[in-house]
């Protein structure tokens, strides 16, 4: 089980270990160029497939990419089934090339509300990648971090109702729908807005937050080094006071020298 941030101090790393991002702005940049929003989307896909090979470089082990929130059916139903297809399509394509390189993929939300064909797909995905550890790639569909909670709690007060009262932190987190992964350290939002959407409202806790302009289809590798700058800048004290931080020494690391874009 991962430590909680909120009951042991985690270690801090050069690199963030897991980074979550709301991928943010797809509309808006189709928009830009006078194209259907569903473009942007299309195009948004592109950037997860750089994105990955970018963190896999960088020694991330842990991604995780809000792809629909349990919000997003309020959109047009053309929209909403466009992005459907999409996922079918995307996982048709790219679990064989996420395997050979060692992504283990992972997908977590409501899944009851998709279509047989595509939880089929996201069950074989998750069952072919299951060994692989360079990368755990999460994708949040249908994902709400009250949904979350609710689904934790519920399955925790069936498993113990005896302990009902008493429940700890540590009770909880075997039933949060991302239990396999530490929390988050660093949270990316592009697209502008500085909001969490309904996003990992329990793991953002103790979280590092940063918000970029840029719309979802133009994030690269080089935006991704500027957030993971940012983020080492950050003094993480988790509740402490600066004097009472250890020196930490992979914080003098230097910066991985890697090519813009992967
Ligand atoms: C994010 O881009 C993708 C999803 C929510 C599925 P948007 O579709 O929200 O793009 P904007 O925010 O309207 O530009
Ligand atoms: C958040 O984006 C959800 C995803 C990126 C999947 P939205 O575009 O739906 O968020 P709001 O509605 O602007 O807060
Ligand atoms: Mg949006």
């Amino acid at each position: 089980m991962f430590a909680s941030s909120t009951r042991n101090i985690p270690a801090v790393r050069a690199v963030p270990r897991h980074l979550a991002i709301i991928m943010d702005g797809n509309g808006r940049w189709a928009k830009q160029r006078f194209l259907p929003r569903v473009a942007g989307h299309k195009q948004g896909v592109e950037t997860v497939r750089r994105v990955v090979g970018a963190c896999i470089e960088r020694g991330i082990e842990y991604l995780t990419l809000f792809a629909f929130s349990s919000e997003n059916w309020r959109r047009p139903s053309e929209e909403v089934s466009f992005l459907m297809n999409l996922f079918v399509t995307a996982l048709e394509r790219e679990v064989g090339r996420l395997h050979g390189n060692g992504v283990r993929l992972r997908v977590v939300g409501d899944l009851a509300a998709f279509e047989p064909r595509l939880i089929d797909l996201i069950r074989r995905g998750e069952n072919l990648t299951a060994d692989n550890r360079k990368l755990t790639l999460t994708v949040a569909a249908n994902y709400g971090g009250r949904w979350d909670l609710i689904q934790a709690f519920n399955g925790l007060a069936l498993a113990y109702p005896e302990k009902a009262g008493n429940y700890t932190e540590n009770d909880l987190q075997p039933f949060l729908a991302m239990s396999y992964a530490p929390e988050p350290d660093l949270f990316i939002r592009t697209g502008g807005e500085q909001r969490i959407s309904n996003f990992l409202l329990w793991q953002l806790a103790y979280c590092e937050l940063f918000f970029t302009d840029r719309f979802w289809p133009d994030f690269d590798a080089a935006l991704l080094e500027e957030a993971i700058a940012s983020y080492r800048r950050r003094e993480r004290r988790f509740g402490r006071t600066s004097e009472q931080l250890p020196a930490a020494p992979d914080a003098v690391l230097p910066a991985p020298t890697l090519s813009t874009d992967a």
